[in-house]
């Protein structure tokens, strides 16, 4: 007897697609095939796609963001608009306090998680505080545990750590079989810009945009990636915005570096002339790196159908515009130096990739798999207990409507945050069912699982390089 059974669906994985009937027992797939049963429970997904439930795996949720800033999403509204998004899994940043213990981190962001997710959660570190310490104890530590991936930044004074920390930070990683994301922008040349830019008087949220352009991400993308050369370390360059960043992979990748890339719905949809066009409203579209052009566009759209980026993520990142704990920060009006970076966006990813990507003919539905849910897994440990839909695997499934035809409003999303980037968007194609380790948790649209149900899921190293 199953406990439940999903029939009739399409089922799509990063692989294949067919028609099948998916048996769940305990939480897990027991059975793909057809006229399986019997059941306590069935869901038709007749004229429907069933697919593994998307893995985000760069969200940021309850950040420490700076004196009297605070992000807009908690685990409950953060997991819940993700979990409205077709998302079964999402995986958030924890930002540990300068000299404050990792571990200690760590117990304050599972406090804040546990009992609070609609959707399970892992989490990523950001190495922010480089010591002999960390390289030779805390960190291969953690990597045992089940904390297999950091982020570092090469911009930001309060994050970036130094060409040789992040060196001993692959180095480490590697011999632990840990996984090592890299924020590259290069910081003084964005110093100098702003000061610039202030100096001048441009201090519009598009500036932001100017400060902060593509040369200055391709050099930083360009030394990270000989850090990894160097160091014979795998590596993944996030939110990759543009051309020149591209080429830098890819050239990488041909010397043999093992580098995966990953892109936003921001570089897709947005450009630094809509900030222009938004004036101070320009603020909902601030984040780092910044929208750039439409050949910028067009390069990343080239990236995601060719392979060059493997990981499709939101780079969630909320904060509430007619907020001073948001964009309307109190020194906000004076520089957009002072604007928290960030935009929010996990519940519209995976309906922006589906609706501009599969329906327009750029991607197939295997790819679309791949970027959303498989290739997450697969680099940060969770494969295949999530990100597949295979016998064995976590019952963690998303029934997609492929005709819904929608238009975007904030109003109808679920996040904490109070605008989208996204406004007006017109969509095809949006999550009608989802299931989480064989729970129903959304039924036909309506939020039918409880606040709690998602669980932290450690990640499995990767074997030692
Ligand atoms: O502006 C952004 N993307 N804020 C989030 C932090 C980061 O660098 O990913
Ligand atoms: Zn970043
Ligand atoms: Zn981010
Ligand atoms: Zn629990």
């Amino acid at each position: 007897m199953f406990d439940l059974i999903i029939r009739n669906g399409t089922v799509a994985t990063a692989a294949d697609v067919f028609e099948a009937d998916i048996g769940i027992i305990d939480g897990r797939i027991a059975q793909i095939g057809r006229d399986l049963g019997p059941a306590r429970r069935e869901i038709d997904a007749a004229g429907k796609y069933v697919l593994p439930g998307g893995i985000d795996s760069h969200v940021h949720i309850s950040q420490p963001s700076g004196a009297g800033i605070t992000m807009a999403d908690d685990f409950e509204s953060g997991t819940r608009s993700a979990l409205f998004g077709g998302n079964t899994t999402v995986m958030p940043f924890c930002l540990p306090e300068k000299g404050a213990p990792l571990r200690e981190a760590l117990a304050d962001y599972h406090a804040l998680a546990e009992g609070n997710c609609y959707t399970d959660v892992s989490f990523h570190i950001i190495l922010n505080d480089p010591t002999p310490q960390l390289f030779g104890q805390d960190l291969p530590a953690l990597i045992a545990k089940g904390y297999t991936s950091v982020k570092v930044f090469m911009t930001y004074d309060d994050l970036k750590i130094s060409d040789g920390d992040i060196l001993r930070t692959l180095d480490t990683a590697r011999a632990h079989g840990g996984t090592v994301q890299v924020h590259c922008e290069n910081e003084d040349a964005i110093k100098y810009l702003i000061e610039r830019a202030e100096r001048e008087g441009n201090i519009t949220p598009f500036f932001h945009t100017q400060v902060r352009p593509i040369a200055a991400e391709r050099e930083a993308t360009h030394r990270a990636l000989t850090l990894a050369e160097v160091s014979e370390s795998p590596i993944v360059i996030v939110h990759v915005s543009n051309a020149e960043a591209i080429g830098e992979i890819s050239a990488s990748r041909a010397r043999g570096v093992k580098v995966i890339g990953e892109t936003c719905p921001q570089y897709l949809l947005l450009t630094a002339e809509d900030l222009r066009d938004m004036d101070w409203e320009g603020a909902k579209l601030v984040c780092s790196p910044p929208p750039r052009d439409k050949a910028s566009q067009e390069a990343c759209w080239r990236g995601i159908e060719n392979g060059i980026f493997d990981l499709f993520s939101s780079d969630h990142c909320p904060f509430r515009y007619n907020d001073v704990s948001g964009k309307q920060a109190p020194k906000a009006k004076t520089s957009f130096r002072h604007i928290p970076n960030g935009i929010p966006g996990v519940e519209l990813r995976m309906p922006i990739l589906f609706s501009e990507g599969v329906l327009k003919g750029r991607i197939d539905l295997p790819r679309f798999v791949a970027l959303t849910a498989t290739n997450h897994a697969r680099a940060f440990g969770l494969y295949p207990r999530k990100g597949t839909i295979a016998i064995g695997s976590d019952a963690d499934i998303t029934i997609w409507d492929p005709e819904a035809e929608y238009t975007v409003t904030h109003a109808d999303l679920h996040d904490n945050a109070d605008y989208t980037p996204y406004e007006g968007l017109r969509l095809k194609g949006r999550p009608e069912t989802v299931v989480l380790r064989g729970k129903v948790m959304i039924e036909r649209g309506a939020l039918v699982g409880d606040r709690g149900d998602g669980h932290y899921q450690p990640a499995t190293p990767h074997p030692a390089r």
